[in-house]
């Protein structure tokens, strides 16, 4: 997990999928199935990228009752993902249930997947958290207020963008993960991101892993980028 960089794979299905590893050859990946793939393809583009020997974060970001969510986890966990995650938001009780389910799940002699919960979405600005969701606290504090909470629950990790993620190392000790998305370097564009941040200054936030999608997805030449992102983030890390 340590120090890893994750290719989101947002892409509408298999076929994008494969056209856009094809230049990456042989090489072990971790990437992230989000919620567009995984919906449309189901558990065997899970089977499909594990045979290629990639690591891989199943992004559902679940949030429903405790009961649903364990059920829920205790299939996703047959998978064997190397990571998953749940919404803080849908409390202490569901992020607990998320766990019994994945271990129930994990097929015994196999490690369980590592469980992190989404603070506030790296999309949402201090702004937006207070007139839509009518919190009141700093965007700063609701996320570490959450990232207690999953920690309470036994979660292994946050999501979070970069700014929040040294406060949370701080206060919550280096081996609870911080996944950070939000990442981009100085040139490109935002889209709809609020939170960002480039790839050195979330090194220099102490952040576990960074997750990168179109920066390197939409690119002409996506190897040639991700080898870029590689040495920016490897570089930070000196
Ligand atoms: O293209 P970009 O680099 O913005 O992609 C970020 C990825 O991380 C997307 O797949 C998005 O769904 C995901 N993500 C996020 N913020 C969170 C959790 C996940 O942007 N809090």
């Amino acid at each position: 997990m340590d120090n890893s960089l994750i290719i989101a794979l947002d892409f509408a299905d298999a076929n994008e999928v494969s056209h856009f590893l094809k230049p990456f050859g042989s090489r072990h990946l971790f990437v992230k199935v989000g919620m567009e793939l995984y919906y449309q393809e189901g558990p065997s583009i899970i089977h499909m990228l594990k045979e290629s020997g990639h690591r891989i974060f199943l992004d559902l970001k679940l949030h429903d009752i405790p009961n649903t969510v364990k059920s829920a986890m205790k299939g996703l966990a047959r998978l064997n993902c190397d990571l998953v995650n749940v919404h803080a938001a849908g409390g202490k009780e569901m992020m607990q249930s998320a766990i019994e389910g994945l271990e129930a799940g994990t097929t015994s002699g196999m490690k369980r997947p590592a469980c992190i919960a989404v603070t506030q979405l790296t999309s949402t600005s201090e702004e937006q958290m207070g007139q839509e969701q009518l919190i009141k606290v700093s965007l700063q504090e609701s996320v570490i207020h959450y990232a207690s909470l999953a920690k309470e629950a036994g979660l292994d990790g946050v999501v979070c963008s970069a700014w929040e993620a040294g406060s949370i190392r701080e206060k919550l000790g280096k081996d609870f993960y911080t996944v950070t998305p939000g990442i981009r370097m100085e040139a490109d564009a935002v889209g709809d991101q609020k939170r960002v941040a480039t790839p050195a200054f979330a090194r220099k936030s102490g952040v576990t892993s960074i997750v990168v999608g179109r920066s390197i997805t939409r690119s002409s030449d996506p190897l040639k980028s991700y080898q870029q992102w590689m040495e920016a983030w490897k570089g930070a890390q000196q």
